[in-house]
């Protein structure tokens, strides 16, 4: 059976191979330590869990939901952005439900690009930022994220041509794969970049939550002038521990989010309401102790994971926010990939090879931190015996 040509255009989704691959092993008895993907390892915290089981067991939850998503969730969400970020947002106009971050980015390519279209995305990226725009018929045209720059694109190198096609720019700060967060004035730049060139800038807002060494992260949104170029999408996914959940937000531009609704009552029947109820739970001031827990258990992690890569002699940035630390591969391997495959091999523990993010991403690895404690120091002591 052949698949579209859309389809065959994209190369597999990295991590289906892998989870593959590691299936193998396992079953063939070997131990092996996963640092691939980053799924949270701690349970969704309590009140959150609570709240879905109340909300499943009311009879209004189990029909169709609005695309709009309710009344009380959008309530939720405007009122977590005015505290968390101070950004003003109309929950009639400028918020939207998504079934995480993942449908939403996916579903912008086919509400906006054409064709002829490109979408500028983010290399190192998180793979949808290109798969997207293959499987709507467009093309992806990749901003290499330069690590002298702070891992932000230069946005004067994009050439007139590109900017003339250009109608989707995904961003990612704090950023997947590279743990880097957003320089000062890097939003700004990008805003009259937008503007420039008639641009919508869709914000992948994943990792806000997950900050350490008192850096706050802020919104896309904060920017002057963001909303009139720009959407944000927001997910429960990683600050939560609710990556199974489905549940993420689309804020910002109303007149972009009107036509991504378009293209949704078309594709999907909305976020099951008893989600959205428990969304609720998760974005009320409730929870602030429980993701500050989280923030300090992935703190230690990186601790740990940074101080024992520096110890093999990796030159290792240390990261301010999310659950990944990017490393560069260290000398004598042909490949990102080459050195990952060795390192499963020998030392039966799994890191993502940068590649897999994009042409920009060779030379680096990622390692995620979603993994306890005990089975992290073991992957790490693993590796230390690896290289001496
Ligand atoms: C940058 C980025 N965006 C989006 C997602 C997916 O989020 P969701 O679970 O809400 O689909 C991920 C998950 O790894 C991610 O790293």
């Amino acid at each position: 059976m052949r698949p579209s040509r859309r389809l065959e255009r994209i190369p597999p989704y990295a991590f289906a191979q892998l989870e593959r691959k590691v299936a193998d092993k396992r079953e063939a008895g070997v131990d092996v330590i996963s640092l691939g993907i980053g799924d949270p390892d701690r349970p969704t915290p309590a009140l959150i869990v609570e709240a879905m089981q109340e909300a499943v067991s009311e009879p209004e939850t189990h029909r169709y939901p609005s695309n709009r998503g309710r009344a009380d969730f959008r309530a939720a969400v405007r009122d977590f952005y005015e505290r968390r970020f101070d950004v003003t947002l109309d929950p009639d106009s400028e918020i939207i439900p998504a079934i995480g971050a993942k449908e939403a980015i996916f579903n912008m390519n086919l509400a906006f690009l054409d064709p002829e279209d490109y979408a500028l995305a983010a290399d190192p990226g998180y793979p949808v930022y290109t798969g997207g725009p293959w499987l709507a018929g467009a093309a992806p045209v990749l901003m290499a994220l330069e690590p002298e720059r702070g891992f932000v694109p230069d946005l004067e190198r994009i050439d007139a041509e590109v900017r003339s096609k250009a109608k989707l720019m995904y961003l990612n700060y704090p950023n997947n794969p590279t743990g880097a967060i957003v320089p000062d004035g890097f939003f700004e730049r990008v805003v009259e970049f937008a503007r420039a060139n008639d641009i919508l800038v869709v914000h992948d807002n994943a990792y806000s939550e997950i900050t350490f060494d008192g850096y706050r992260a802020p919104s896309f949104l904060e920017t002057p002038g963001a909303k009139e170029v720009g959407i944000e999408v927001f997910s429960l996914s990683k600050g939560y521990n609710m990556t199974g959940w489905r549940c993420a937000v689309v804020v910002g531009n109303p007149e972009a989010l009107e036509v991504y609704w378009r293209l949704k009552t078309n594709v999907d029947s909305g976020l099951f309401e008893a989600v959205q109820l428990a969304g609720i739970a998760a974005l009320e001031p409730d929870t602030d102790v429980e993701v500050a827990s989280m923030r300090e258990l992935y703190r230690r992690r990186r601790d740990l994971v940074c101080d024992a890569l520096r110890e093999i002699g990796v030159r290792v940035r240390v990261p301010h926010a999310t659950i990944y630390v990017w490393a560069p591969v260290p000398e004598g391997y042909e490949s990102s990939e080459a050195y990952c495959e060795h390192v499963l091999e020998q030392a039966a523990v799994v890191l993502t090879p940068g590649a897999v993010y994009g042409p920009a991403g060779e030379g680096w690895f990622r390692i995620s931190l979603t993994t306890p404690d005990d089975r992290l120091l073991e992957a790490v002591d693993r590796l230390g015996a690896l290289a001496s």
